[in-house]
């Protein structure tokens, strides 16, 4: 495949002429609430400023930062600037100072109503001043437990209304909940103040270039979607790898573990796109009614089959890249009796007519050897094996991959040169970076400049995020049924032993 495909002469992709344009977006203010927190400064605004360099922020925008701490406009600008130049595409920097005026604080306590309507009032300043048109993007980047707190005051304030050709729309952070009660009680508050159309719930998986590439690679094209299902495809393995370890964010994961800070979302977002039946078409509802149609069709596991359906583990100290690092319960903040697990690996069976018997693998883990994240479709074996030593061959395989070096493999059998007839794996690689070049956008800006169109598609929608939560709640209620330890691995490791006998004779996890 990539042979066929020209290099491309310079750095920019060779779209790009196409792709901008056509999607600017909309006059609007967004107000991000926790706005001196990091998220703001590492993703929020650099990548806004990517939006702003390739000309897709409209000219009446604005930013208003909402937080407690008492910053000053000059100071929130010194701060994002900083976080532009770190953490920015390049010449993102300039887009900044282009629109720095743009960015201005707004000190309150998110529990005082007194601070919404002076925000209210501030907004209509700024759209008189700024031509942000009456349109508001909230985006709530605190954590969890202030939410309540700022859409409560929002809808007070009157701020989540919308008409009058005026939109009000909400982006909600991830964790949502920490099991389905407590994102059926954040729903059931959303609901209060908004409509489903006008909320926005993250999961930055769905910004990525790649897993949206999914849908495109499976219903752009004729030849896969004929062996998309049980008759041809043995087991899908889906992987996330981090070689990351707990860092400094141990008091969320404690609280959180591997199966709701990745399984939960990422893992099972990517899942339904991967599993889906073809949608009647690419709008939010009809792409969403057949993502969550793969949820539903996956059972809750009893307690009592949790144990050979899964398997969690934690990390213990090993050597990793050169260094000795800490194991998971020696790390700051983290109990030195925690059994949070910081690997998880999980067999689902979607049951209905195209994957029926097909097994899905799902695993997810810190401090492993690298940071990898793949989709891999393991095809059958021939039905008859002709050639010699074709036992020893592999099947075939279809890889996804979605970072880093994005891009999709197929390995094959092919005969290697010579008299005798001998197969050998061999594989065939598609690599975006060399087929379009240029640097990726981060998967922030699709959802921002989403969110600011009104396009909902890459966001979870209430019933997708409910029953993910009712599947892995299943799965820690047979968790702590058990009172099992979680089993250990090394640092650097790709995760425990038993983790192979998961997959069931015949079958290996890739080392990716
Ligand atoms: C976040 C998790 O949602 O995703 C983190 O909370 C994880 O624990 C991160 O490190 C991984 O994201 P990415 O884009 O680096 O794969």
């Amino acid at each position: 495949m990539s042979n066929s495909t020209p290099a491309p002469t310079s750095g920019l992709n060779p779209l790009g002429d196409e792709l901008r344009g056509a999607r600017t977006a909309k006059p609007c203010a967004l107000v991000i609430f926790g706005a001196t927190g990091d998220l703001t400064k590492r993703k929020l605004v650099p990548s806004l400023m990517g939006l702003a360099k390739d000309g897709l922020l409209p000219p009446g925008f604005a930013v208003v930062g909402f937080a407690r701490r008492a910053w000053t406009d000059a100071s929130f600008r010194a701060e994002l600037a900083d976080g532009v130049r770190q953490f920015g595409r390049s010449e993102a920097q300039a887009s900044f100072e282009a629109l720095a005026e743009s960015f201005t604080f707004h000190q309150a306590d998110f529990a005082d109503a007194a601070g919404y309507r002076e925000l209210k009032t501030k907004l209509e300043q700024i759209d008189r001043q700024r031509g942000t048109a009456g349109n508001r993007v909230f985006y709530l980047a605190t954590p969890p437990s202030a939410y309540s707190s700022i859409l409560r005051n929002l809808a007070a304030a009157g701020l989540s209304k919308q008409g009058d050709g005026r939109f009000a729309h909400v982006i909600v952070e991830k964790p949502f909940g920490r099991d389905l009660q407590t994102a059926v009680a954040l729903n059931d508050q959303l609901r209060e103040g908004f409509y489903e159309r006008q909320v926005f719930r993250i999961d930055h998986y769905l910004g990525k270039e790649t897993v949206q590439n999914i849908l495109a690679l499976r219903f752009s094209n004729h030849i896969f979607e004929p062996l998309w299902n049980e008759k041809f495809v043995d087991h899908v393995q889906l992987t996330v790898a981090e070689s990351i370890g707990v860092g400094s964010r141990a008091g969320y994961f404690e609280e959180s573990g591997i199966v709701r800070d990745m399984i939960q979302n990422h893992l099972m977002q990517v899942l339904t796109l991967v599993a889906m039946e073809p949608p009647v078409a690419l709008t939010a509802d009809a792409v969403r009614d057949e993502k969550v149609k793969v949820l539903r069709a996956i059972r809750s596991f009893k307690p009592e089959e949790v144990e050979r359906a899964t398997v969690r583990a934690q990390y213990t100290r090993g050597s990793f890249g050169g260094e000795m690092v800490n194991g998971y319960r020696e790390e700051e903040g983290v109990s030195a009796s925690s059994v949070t697990e910081t690997y998880a690996a999980v067999r689902l069976h979607v049951e209905n007519w195209r994957w029926a018997g097909t097994p899905f693998f799902l695993r997810s883990g810190k401090r492993l050897p690298r940071r990898v994240t793949e989709v891999a479709i393991h095809f059958k074996q021939p039905p008859h094996m002709l050639f010699e030593g074709g036992r020893s061959l592999q099947p075939n395989v279809l890889m996804l991959r979605i970072q880093p070096e994005e891009g999709i493999a197929l390995r094959f059998g092919a005969k290697v040169p010579g008299h005798d007839v001998r197969i050998r794996d061999v594989r065939m690689d598609f690599r975006f970076g060399t087929a379009f070049g240029g640097e990726t956008a981060d998967a922030y800006e699709r959802l921002l400049l989403d969110s600011m169109l009104g396009d909902s598609t890459l966001f979870a929608r209430r019933d997708e995020v409910e029953e993910a939560w009712r599947i892995v709640d299943s799965i820690v209620a047979g968790w702590r049924q058990s009172q099992a330890k979680p089993t250990e691995y090394v640092a650097g490791t790709w995760g425990p032993e038993v983790a192979n006998d998961l997959l069931g004779a015949g079958r290996t996890w890739r080392r990716p």
